[in-house]
């Protein structure tokens, strides 16, 4: 009898630890918050200068959500230039300042970028064996995009650090091979 009360209550506690871990698991995982799809963008107002344009009729996913934040966070490490006449051409969201492309600073995913609250803060990114701290200095949108605001652009992933050449350089990453690539980061 006792053993067969404890087996019930370990066989009970069993599925309670399985539900709650399944529950975490699941409150972890960054869903979409919506789409945007791309419509037709009048002549001429395609900034392809960075990434290409919505495609008219393709669905893209919106996030406010990032993967959580670790100490070594995976995120894709994407090139920008903040300078005046630069990929956005308006200035940082964080600073109203323009930024050099010799100056390390990145635009983090709005999930991380978390309502400005990561605004001049410093993060450390790891990558190709070497690290190099930089500064937070604006959003790369994921919760809207494809719209004359964003010049048409489509939202930007969740995962994104998007760096000045500066990072790149700082990394020894060589010319050719800037624009995408895996990399950890964390607070500095
Ligand atoms: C981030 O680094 C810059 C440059 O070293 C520094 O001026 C700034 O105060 C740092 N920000 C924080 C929040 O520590």
């Amino acid at each position: 009898m006792k053993i067969n009360f404890l087996s019930k209550a370990t066989f009970v506690l069993l599925v309670f630890l399985f539900l709650s871990n399944c529950l975490n698991i699941g409150a972890e995982k960054c869903h979409p918050s919506g789409r945007v799809k791309g419509g037709k963008i009048p002549s001429g107002q395609c900034n392809e200068e960075g990434d290409l344009c919505c495609v008219p009729g393709k669905i893209y996913p919106t996030y406010t959500c990032s993967p959580p934040v670790s100490s070594h966070t995976k995120a894709y490490l994407t090139l920008n230039s903040f300078e005046k006449g630069g990929d956005g051409d308006s200035p940082s969201k964080c600073d109203n300042q323009y930024h050099s492309d010799y100056t390390p600073v990145v635009a983090l995913s709005s999930g991380w970028f978390n309502h400005r609250s990561m605004c001049l803060h410093n993060i450390t990114i790891s990558g190709n064996g070497r690290s190099v701290v930089a500064m937070v200095v604006d959003e790369c949108d994921s919760s809207k995009g494809c719209d004359k605001h964003g010049g048409y652009q489509p939202p930007c992933a969740n995962n994104i650090v998007d760096a000045s050449m500066a990072v790149w350089k700082a990394l020894g990453i060589p010319m050719t091979q800037w624009g995408g690539m895996d990399i950890t980061w964390s607070h500095a």
